[in-house]
């Protein structure tokens, strides 16, 4: 089944992409950053104890993925924290697999989908924006949930973040070598949509 991998940095972008080319395509879609924000959340007091974090991803079930509260900074800096924990990727690796096992196709979005999860996938994209850009965004969505949020907060954390979850030994946040690197700074989401597809459309069968 085709598979599209679609990485990059918080607040790029990636996960509207990845939803609009699902709904385009008619595929199947995962946040696959959910995964590490339900494990994240399970663990939030007990972040220092990866042996707690170990566990929670081994009992790892798609109904842990609910909740408003896994869209919070505090579930992404909890999600970045245990992410790094190589048995805990290990336990949510068949999941991830399995779902992009189905028909007709799917679409997954996360950090290391084209590297690791579904190297094999036909349609690779790496999505950028500077972090004071990415920033903005997730300030601005936050403001739009009715979440009091200070920019300069924001900004510290995806720089933390991003050090992070490109510093890690396992699975670092990195492009795959054949992704396509689409940088959207100065683009909307409709443009980055639009250079998106015009990449997957024709290495879609
Ligand atoms: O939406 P946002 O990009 O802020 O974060 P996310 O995609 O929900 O991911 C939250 C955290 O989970 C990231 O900072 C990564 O540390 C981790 N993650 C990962 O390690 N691998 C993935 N495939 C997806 C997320
Ligand atoms: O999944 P990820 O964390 O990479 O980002 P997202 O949740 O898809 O997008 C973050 C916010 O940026 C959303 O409110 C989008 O509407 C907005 N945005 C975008 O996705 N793409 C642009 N080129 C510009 C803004």
């Amino acid at each position: 089944m085709p598979v599209i991998a679609v990485d990059g940095p918080a607040a790029s972008g990636k996960g509207t992409i990845a939803k609009r080319l699902a709904a385009h395509f008619g595929f199947v879609h995962l946040d696959t950053g959910l995964l590490y924000r339900a494990v994240g959340w399970v663990v939030r007091d007990r972040l220092d104890d990866p042996r707690a974090a170990i566990a929670a991803a081994e009992a790892f079930d798609v109904g842990m993925t609910c909740g408003d509260e896994l869209r919070s900074e505090d579930a992404g800096r909890a999600a970045s924290k245990i992410s790094a924990i190589p048995e805990v990727r290990a336990a949510l690796l068949a999941f991830q697999r399995s779902f992009a096992g189905q028909a007709p196709g799917a679409v997954l979005d996360g950090r290391d989908i084209g590297t690791v999860i579904c190297p094999d996938a036909p349609v690779k994209l790496f999505v950028t924006a500077s972090v004071e850009v990415r920033a903005g965004r997730r300030h601005k969505e936050l403001q739009a949930r009715g979440n009091p949020s200070i920019y300069a907060e924001i900004l510290a954390d995806l720089i933390d973040r991003d050090r992070r979850d490109s510093e890690r030994a396992t699975a670092p946040l990195k492009a795959a070598a054949d992704a396509f690197h689409l940088e959207t700074s100065m683009m909307d989401a409709d443009q980055a949509f639009a250079a998106a597809l015009a990449f997957a459309a024709p290495r879609i069968a």
